[in-house]
């Protein structure tokens, strides 16, 4: 059976800052939905302070009616948490009326249409207090590198390598993307990745079958709201098993905790931390999080998720994390502890740098 994932998340709006949503909200959009008859089935969690939405349906991608769903659900909760006067309600609500789809108006988006195979295991991805850049090195390692994905040297099935299409999320008119094969286009994919605030994985495919493994959100709130809005906090899905990499290995570069963008007002570097499904951020609104989930679908019912990071061996990986987050910390503003310039996510820097230049004097030499 062809059926489509959607998996749709957006901040609506939070308890006491930007930590996370309240049950109430949690609540009215699982009742909304419940509601649905063209969704087969759907889950519902949080990650930090973003709602994410799960869809199985057989719309297609970009389906106007699937997208208005996720935009009503997400509407329904952004009036809970004005009644109930949360931190930032409605935040990722860019426009007031929906135009058919989400993409654009704030909500990131992954979608993938696929025949299910016999057995259709994947994972969910989707992290707070950062950007769509956070998942090139876990993508790259997971799909490219036989040091995490095991498969790349014992399954045949992998031996081809995949087909990595990669954004220019600076290009915002226009998609401006490019398709890299791996393994010849290992040191392209590295030279572009490496860069994760202007190029960001947006699909992987296997070279094998053609088939699609991965789509990520490639949402930057700040090019399209052309202000701070928020973090873009993205989430991706990636089918496993078989022609693709095993769950194991598609977690298993989150064990580096790797330092990204995000952190406090979306301007500072730190280590992405593995969490628990439906935990909050804290410590200097963060440090970025990232949760997995693992699912199998059959004719587009969705089983209970598997929380992938729930597992003891994730305790050692978070205390990790948040050595590495004390460590970078410790450094203030200074550096490498927060972003260039350009990326820093609050205006008000900008006016002070203008004020400061005007004070500047040129002395000769
Ligand atoms: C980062 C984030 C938070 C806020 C910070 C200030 O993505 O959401 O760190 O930037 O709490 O929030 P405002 O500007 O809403 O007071
Ligand atoms: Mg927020
Ligand atoms: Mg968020």
């Amino acid at each position: 059976m062809k059926i489509t994932l959607s998996l749709i998340k957006a901040d609506v709006g939070s308890i006491g800052g930007h930590t996370k949503p309240s049950k109430e909200m949690m609540e009215k959009v699982k009742q909304h939905l419940s509601e649905q008859e063209v969704l087969i089935d759907y889950k519902v969690w949080h990650t930090g302070d973003d709602i994410v939405l799960l869809m199985s349906h057989q719309q297609g991608k970009d389906s106007d009616k699937v997208h208005k769903i996720a935009y009503d659900a997400f509407v329904a909760a952004a009036n809970i948490a004005k009644e109930q006067g949360l931190y930032g309600a409605g935040q990722d609500l860019l426009s007031d009326s929906f135009s058919g789809n989400v993409k654009g108006m704030g909500p990131g988006v992954a979608e993938i249409e696929f025949e299910e195979r016999a057995n259709e295991p994947f994972v969910a991805v989707s992290a707070d207090k950062t950007d769509p850049g956070a998942y090139n090195l876990p993508l790259y390692l997971a799909f490219a590198d036989p040091m995490h994905n095991s498969g790349l040297m014992l399954a045949p099935s992998m031996a081809k390598g995949f087909r990595f299409t990669i954004m220019d999320v600076s290009h915002t008119d226009k998609d401006r993307v490019i398709e890299l094969d791996t393994p010849e286009g290992m040191y392209d994919i590295a030279a572009l990745l490496r860069d994760n605030q202007r190029f960001v994985v947006e699909s992987i495919h296997s070279r094998e079958t053609g088939e699609q493994a991965v789509e990520v959100s490639t949402t930057r709130l700040h090019n399209i709201a052309g202000k701070y809005t928020g973090k873009d906090d993205p989430v991706y899905l990636a089918r496993v098993q078989g022609d693709f990499p095993a769950t194991g290995e598609v977690i298993s570069p989150y064990a580096i905790c790797h330092y990204v963008a995000g952190f406090m007002r979306g301007s500072h570097t730190g280590p992405m931390m593995p969490v628990k499904v439906n935990s909050e951020v804290s410590f200097f609104d963060g440090p970025p999080i990232v949760s997995a989930q693992a699912f199998c679908v059959k004719n587009g019912k969705i089983t209970d998720g598997c929380d992938l990071f729930a597992h003891p061996f994730w305790d050692t990986v978070r205390q990790k994390a948040s050595e590495k987050a004390i460590a970078i910390r410790e450094q203030g503003f200074s550096g490498a502890a927060m972003l260039p310039y350009s990326e820093l996510e609050y205006g008000g820097i900008v006016k002070k740098m203008e004020k400061l230049h005007g004070k500047f004097k040129l002395r000769e030499k």
